[in-house]
């Protein structure tokens, strides 16, 4: 595990960007697994600026994002897929078409999970995966649990979930209480792992996942068991390493 310290958001989103830049050089066909959240807009704000000045090319790269409310259409404004319209694939040549999002609008689990499933294996797997962290330890939105989850699965979001992502919601009411989320098996089969973290109110969850005991108890604690992870955090959320 890496972990790249950033002076503040603007320095994360930067080094976070060369990170993806890096992986969409050298492999130009790669597919990237993306995050929403607030963490990664800087990040995806760099990379736009990258293909403006044309150092970064993504007409051949696939993507699959981790996660989607349940319920969500894709031109809901709170939907991940309206996120990583608005935040990425408007602004840079990515073929929608190799874009992939769980349908948050099929109301079978079963079935929307499989098919998730299915689509991460026909695209090969993910070369990197971006990941942010949710307060309680949660990567995608696999929340503390017994044990750690596969493949796509249909989640109970937890009220500290739920109050955290309230605030882009007219009211507390209007979150989803479920959400699809790429399992944490399909994660940690990712070829490179980066994870961005913004923040003080992250720095206790951090400290418990870089130094914790790996447990489903903290998801992104088994992170430590994967071969080749960088978190880029800011000094903020650094500050209790
Ligand atoms: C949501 C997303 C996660 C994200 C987390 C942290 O719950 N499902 O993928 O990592 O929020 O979000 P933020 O970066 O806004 O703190």
């Amino acid at each position: 595990m890496v972990i790249c310290k950033a002076s503040d958001y603007k320095d994360l989103s930067r080094k976070a960007a060369n990170i993806i830049a890096a992986q969409m050089i050298l492999k130009p066909d790669c597919t990237l697994g993306l995050a929403t959240g607030s963490s990664p807009v800087g990040t995806y704000e760099q990379l736009i600026e990258r293909f403006k000045d044309g150092d970064l090319d993504f007409s051949r790269i696939t993507s699959v994002n981790l996660d989607e409310y349940k319920g969500l259409a894709p031109d809901n404004d709170q939907s991940y897929r309206y996120f990583m319209n608005t935040n990425l694939f408007n602004h840079v040549n990515i073929d929608k078409a190799h874009t992939f999002v769980p349908d948050g609008l099929e109301p079978d689990a079963e079935k929307a999970c499989r098919e998730y499933d299915e689509i991460i294996e026909n695209v090969g797997g993910i070369d990197l995966q971006l990941l942010g962290l949710g307060h309680n330890g949660h990567i995608g939105f696999n929340e503390p649990a017994d044990s750690f989850s596969k493949g796509t699965n249909c989640v109970d979001l937890t009220e500290s979930t739920i109050e955290a992502n309230k605030r882009f919601f007219e009211s507390e009411a209007d979150v989803p209480r479920q959400a699809y989320t790429m399992g944490i098996r399909t994660i940690m089969l990712a070829k490179k792992i980066l994870v961005v973290v913004s923040g003080k109110d992250k720095a206790e969850i951090l400290k418990k996942v870089v130094c914790g005991p790996v447990t489903p108890e903290v998801p992104a604690s088994v992170l430590q068991l994967h071969p080749d992870v960088t978190i880029v955090a800011d000094s903020e959320a650094c500050s209790l390493l």
